[in-house]
């Protein structure tokens, strides 16, 4: 199964689509797969990061429902993106095989900013393709979301200096 199907690319404007249908996708099992990592995550402000990003989610969320309805007729669906699903995959296997605290913490940030870089390189892409199609209100909407992923983005990397040492120095 293809990532993209061939007929997505008739023109920007479907290439557009797919990809706000793609974040959809993303956006939507971010929301199913946060809970599980709030539970996880042993250090408090890890897991309030995740808790605010989860709120915010849900409104990137409904930023991308009313955006796809808006180039698709009405027809709010999303587009099961594999790539999340791989990568919230791989972060369960570390959080199987890790005990709680600082080494599952750092293996939970690790995860994380691999969503979110993935999600500021599709959010950068959709946001520049709007602007081509001359829907600026699209631009605007999804720069705020681009700004919020970069916000989150940047707190796990505050979060990961303290935990990525204090798992340095967990025994084994
Ligand atoms: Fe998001």
């Amino acid at each position: 199964m293809g990532l993209i199907t061939p007929n997505d690319f008739k023109s920007l404007h479907a290439l557009y689509t797919a990809q706000l249908r793609y974040l959809l996708s993303t956006e939507n099992q971010i929301v199913k797969g946060l809970p599980a990592m709030i539970e996880h995550a042993d250090d408090p402000q890890l897991k309030q990061a995740f808790q605010s990003h989860l709120q915010e989610s849900q409104v990137h969320v409904n930023r991308l429902e009313e955006l796809i309805g808006d180039v698709n007729d009405g027809d709010v669906d999303d587009k099961k993106d594999p790539i999340l699903t791989a990568i919230v995959g791989s972060g369960e296997n570390i959080t199987k095989e890790t005990d709680a605290g600082a080494i599952r913490d750092t293996g939970l940030i690790a995860t994380a900013q691999k969503i979110e870089h993935y999600e500021i390189a599709s959010y950068g892409s959709a946001r520049d393709w709007a602007t081509q199609l001359g829907l600026s209100d699209h631009a605007a909407i999804l720069q705020q979301t681009l700004d919020e992923e970069k916000h989150a983005d940047q707190l796990l990397t505050q979060i990961s200096q303290r935990s990525n040492s204090a798992a340095a120095s967990e025994a084994a």
